[in-house]
C-alpha cells in the first residue's frame, strides 16, 4: 500500500530550528524526525512512500535514497508553488494507482494502529476516513463530531467552552480512495481540511472518523512539542521501536570521564566527550561529535551534532542546533539556537530564539 507525507509547509512556527533543516528532518534521538515515521509505516505493510517536496526537500531526497536500500521506495513530488493540504495531494495523482491510499500530516508522530483503520475503512465502505484522536483542551483545536457508527457529523472550529460536544480532533491521518481526487482542482491552492471535507459532508459522501484514544499522538509543528516528543520517546512514553529503552545510552567511540555524571533518560551521539565534573541530567540529547567541557552542565536540553559547550558553561532547558560553540562560563536557558550561533564567555541567554550564525557579543 502507499502513503503519502506531506511535507510541503514552511515551518515557521519552528523557526530559527527549520531556517537551515526542514521540519521532517529536525533531528529527534540523533534520527531525523521522518526516519521514526517511515519505521513506523513500514511495520504496517507500507512499501511505497511519496512525499509532496517542500522547503529545503533536498536533503530529505538525499538522506531517503541513502538509507534505504530495500523494501520501501520513495517518490518525490515537487510542487512549483504550495497548493495546500489538498492541492498536494492532488499534485501526486501520477504517483497514486487506483487503490485507497494513507496520508500523513508530516509533522505528526503517532503509533497509530494503521491496519486496524484501514479494516475500519473498507467494513464502512468509506471514501475517506480520519484517524481522530482526542485533546486535553479542545477549544484550541477543531473538534470532529461523528454519530454513532463514526460517519462524521460536521467539524467545529476553535468552539467556546459551551460549544464543546466532543474531545476528538483531526489526528493528520487520512485513508482516501482514489475517487477523492476528483473532489480537487488541479494546480490550485486548496486546503483539505477547510475545503475537500466539507464537499464530502455536503455530497452525504461515505466519510468517517476512526477513533483512537489509547495511541500516543503529537504534533511537532511547535518548538515546545518538538520538545516534549524528544522528551515523551526517551521516557518511553511514547514507545516506538525506532527509540532506546529509557536509561543512559552512549554512542560509538563516545568516551565520558569517570568524574562525569549522566543521570535520567539521556542519549548521547557518536564521538562525544563528556569532560571530568560535567552534570548531564535528562531528558537529554546530545548529537554526534560534540564537545561538553569540564564543569559544563546540560539539563532538560537537545543538542544537535557539532557542539561545543565548554567548561564550566550550562545548557538548561533549550535546543541547541549544530555546530554551536559556548565559552566558558556562559549560561543558555529556555532559548532556542540555531546553527552554528557563539556564545561568548560568561554570557546569559534566557528565553531567546538566535537566528543561525549570530555571533553574540558581549
Ligand atoms: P507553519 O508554517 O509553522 O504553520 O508550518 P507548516 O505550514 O509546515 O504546517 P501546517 O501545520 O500548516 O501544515 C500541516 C502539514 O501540511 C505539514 O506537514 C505541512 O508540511 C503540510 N503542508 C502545509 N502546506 C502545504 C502545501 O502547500 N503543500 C504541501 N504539499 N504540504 C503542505
Amino acid at each position: 500500500m502507499k502513503a503519502l507525507i506531506l511535507v510541503g509547509g514552511l515551518g515557521t512556527r519552528l523557526r530559527p530550528l527549520t531556517i537551515n533543516t526542514p521540519k521532517a528532518m529536525l533531528p529527534v534521538l540523533n534520527r531525523p524526525f521522518m526516519a521514526h515515521v517511515v519505521e513506523n509505516l513500514t511495520q504496517h505493510g507500507i512499501t511505497e512512500i511519496i512525499f509532496t517536496r517542500g522547503h529545503l526537500a533536498g536533503q530529505m531526497e538525499s538522506y531517503f535514497n541513502e538509507s534505504y536500500s530495500s523494501g520501501i521506495e520513495f517518490a518525490f513530488v515537487d510542487e512549483a508553488q504550495p497548493l495546500g493540504t489538498a492541492g498536494g495531494i492532488k499534485n501526486c495523482q501520477s504517483y497514486l494507482g487506483n487503490e485507497a491510499f494513507f496520508v500523513l500530516n508530516g509533522d505528526v508522530y503517532a503509533n497509530i494502529d494503521l491496519t486496524s483503520m484501514l479494516r475500519f475503512h473498507k467494513e464502512k465502505g468509506a471514501l475517506a476516513t480520519i484517524a481522530l484522536t482526542p485533546v486535553a483542551n479542545p477549544s484550541a483545536f477543531g473538534l470532529v463530531e461523528t454519530e454513532t457508527d463514526g460517519r462524521i457529523r460536521r467539524f467545529v472550529e476553535k468552539p467556546l467552552p459551551e460549544e464543546v460536544t466532543t474531545d476528538m480532533i483531526n489526528a493528520g491521518c487520512y485513508i482516501l480512495e482514489p475517487e477523492v481526487l476528483e473532489f480537487i482542482k488541479p494546480a490550485t491552492n486548496v486546503s483539505i481540511e477547510k475545503e475537500t471535507f466539507q464537499l464530502f459532508l455536503k455530497d452525504k459522501q461515505p466519510f468517517f472518523g476512526w477513533s483512537d484514544r489509547t495511541s500516543y499522538w503529537i504534533d511537532i509543528g511547535s518548538c515546545d512539542k518538538y520538545i516534549q516528543l524528544v522528551a515523551d520517546m526517551l521516557s518511553g512514553r511514547c514507545t516506538c521501536s525506532t527509540a532506546p529503552p529509557p536509561g543512559v545510552h552512549l554512542g560509538e567511540g563516545t568516551v565520558v570521564e569517570p568524574s562525569a555524571r549522566i543521570e535520567g533518560h539521556v542519549v548521547i551521539g557518536r564521538h562525544c566527550r563528556i569532560g571530568a565534573g560535567a552534570e548531564i541530567t535528562g531528558p537529554a540529547v546530545i548529537g554526534d561529535n560534540c564537545l561538553t567541557g569540564d564543569g559544563a552542565v546540560i539539563s532538560a536540553s537537545i543538542l544537535w551534532d557539532g557542539c561545543q559547550v565548554a567548561g564550566g558553561s550550562s545548557v538548561l532547558d533549550s535546543v541547541v542546533a549544530e555546530k554551536c560553540c559556548l565559552s566558558p562560563g556562559s549560561r543558555v536557558s529556555g532559548s532556542i539556537l540555531a546553527d552554528g550561533v557563539y556564545v561568548p564567555s560568561g554570557a546569559f541567554l534566557g528565553n531567546c530564539r538566535i537566528w543561525p550564525g549570530t555571533i553574540i557579543t558581549n
